[in-house]
């Protein structure tokens, strides 16, 4: 029975049949199979109808040429009205020979005179090509049925100035047919010999194009199921060698991605971690000590409450960053009063100055209206501010300047601090990058900060400059497009 299963089970296996033909190989196989096979097609058809086209205009010719003699002799005698010559007779039974037809003479009242096969003598004969010829024109037609040509020739008297009679000729194409039918069995199985050959070279051809395509596809499939750590290299061709760099280059980013994605999974851990293991061993040590007085008990829990801050500080920070990432492109866009932004956060982040001692002074050249997602510019500027009087030295100073020209507005960020050493320069803005871990652990933060406002300032389609010496200072400059505009 055939079941609508069955049905759907042929469908999909002509569909992945016709799938396996879609390939480059095949293609590759019919344009050299089509390339190879006109020409044979061209010499089937055009040259061998060439051929007889050709040799029937030769015979043609030829008739008429030795016609037109006889039918001469006619018009100088008076074998119209007295067919009796032997000569004639004779020469025409001879052309009717030699071109294997019939021959017939009619006169000017439409009367075969002569007829090579002697069967219609006496009769009429009032064809087209008959009447056509008493006008003087000559006709040439092939019948290629019956294999044969027919010809008609005028016969004018001795002046020429009048047509007195008609001469009829069919001539057998027998030999032309023959020699054709020879060259067609030739060519036949030239075409056969060619044909054969074609398809070999089409195959070799397309499987060998192809192959260097392959061997690509077999080095990736080794690659990806994690055989094989060496580049791939497939050379045969321009363009496999070109693949074949841009696939390693491609490899290679995905590698540097994956080992930053490790390394930043290991340190979010660590950084996790740290925060734990310290308040773990708080609690133990408490729990190990017999009768605590409540004022240790306090100092204790007072740490503890500091690594937890500790802890959702960074959490915060990898959640913001986080977003960051995923919302990146989704910037809020508004019109922001940066003076505004500016003076709301120093007023802030000045008790934290004024704790040290540090000058917090604020400069605004001009006022500046810009483009900005205003919760995350303030949260980036903030940081560099922050920073600023982290890193410093107790009584510094901060010096935040607020510019702008016609296309972007620049803040910089100047502190008398601890400053930067050069190494290190290159990598403050990575995620948990810290110059001097012990004592950055001291002042508190987690190294998320600079990461979060550079992605910020790229957003904004800005960009950040770093100025640094350590013991003088460290100076930030930040530009940003008055106007956004978007990818
Ligand atoms: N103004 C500065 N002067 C000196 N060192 C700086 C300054 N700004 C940043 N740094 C160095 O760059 C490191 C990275 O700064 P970043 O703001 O990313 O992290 P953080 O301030 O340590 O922590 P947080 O995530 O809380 O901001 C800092 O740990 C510090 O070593
Ligand atoms: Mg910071």
């Amino acid at each position: 029975m055939f079941t609508r299963n069955g049905a759907l089970v042929i469908i999909s296996k002509i569909k992945d049949t016709l799938l396996y033909f879609r390939s480059l190989k095949f293609y590759l196989f019919l344009l050299v199979v089509i390339v190879g096979i006109v020409p044979c097609l061209f010499l089937q058809f055009g040259i061998l109808g060439n051929f007889e086209e050709r040799s029937v205009s030769v015979l043609a010719m030829d008739v008429r040429t030795q016609t037109e003699i006889v039918a001469n002799r006619i018009s100088n005698s008076d074998y119209l009205d007295n067919p009796s010559s032997e000569v004639i007779s004779a020469q025409l039974s001879q052309l009717s020979n030699i071109y294997g037809g019939r021959i017939l003479v009619v006169n000017s009242r439409f009367e075969i005179v002569q007829d090579t096969y002697a069967m219609s003598i006496g009769k009429m004969m009032v064809s087209e090509e008959v009447i056509r010829g008493f006008h003087g024109e000559e006709d040439t037609h092939l019948d290629s049925k019956n294999g044969y040509l027919e010809i008609t020739v005028p016969i004018r008297n001795e002046d020429a100035s009048k047509v007195v009679g008609v001469m009829v000729i069919s001539a057998s194409t027998a030999t032309i047919s023959d020699s054709l039918d020879l060259l067609k069995q030739k060519t036949f199985v030239l075409q056969i010999v060619i044909v054969i050959l074609i398809i070999v070279l089409a195959l070799v051809l397309s499987i060998a194009l192809v192959r260097p395509l392959e061997i690509l596809t077999k080095k990736l499939r080794e690659r990806f199921d994690g055989y094989g750590e060496e580049q791939i290299h497939v050379n045969t061709y321009r363009e496999t060698r070109e693949i074949s760099e841009e696939i390693n280059a491609m490899i290679d980013r995905m590698q540097v991605l994956d080992d930053s994605r490790q390394e930043f999974v290991s340190n979010v851990s660590h950084e996790l971690k740290t925060p734990i293991t310290s308040m773990k061993v708080l609690a133990d040590s408490l729990l190990m000590m017999d009768n605590v007085p409540i004022e240790m008990y306090q100092e204790f829990m007072e740490d503890i409450t500091e690594e937890i801050d500790r802890e959702s500080k960074i959490i915060d920070d990898l959640l913001s960053m986080v977003k960051l990432d995923k919302t990146g492109a989704v910037l809020n866009i508004a019109q922001i009063n940066i003076n505004e932004l500016l003076e709301l956060l120093m007023k802030r982040l000045g008790p934290i100055a004024q704790k040290r001692g540090i000058e917090l002074v604020l400069v605004c050249e001009r006022q500046v209206i810009a483009d900005a997602d205003e919760v995350k510019l303030t949260l980036a500027l903030s940081n560099f501010i922050e920073n600023a009087i982290k890193y410093n030295r107790d009584n510094g100073w901060v010096h935040v300047k607020l510019d702008a020209d016609h296309k972007q507005f620049t803040v910089i960020v100047e502190d008398c601090g601890i400053g930067i050493p050069r190494e290190d320069q290159a990598y403050i803005f990575e995620r948990f990058y810290r110059v001097d871990k012990s004592h950055s652990r001291e002042i508190g933060g987690t190294g998320l900060g600079l990461s979060i406002a550079r992605s910020t300032v790229l957003l904004h389609k800005g960009a950040v400059e770093v100025e640094s010496e350590p013991d003088v200072g460290t100076k930030f400059t930040i530009r940003i497009p008055l106007t956004y505009i978007p990818n």
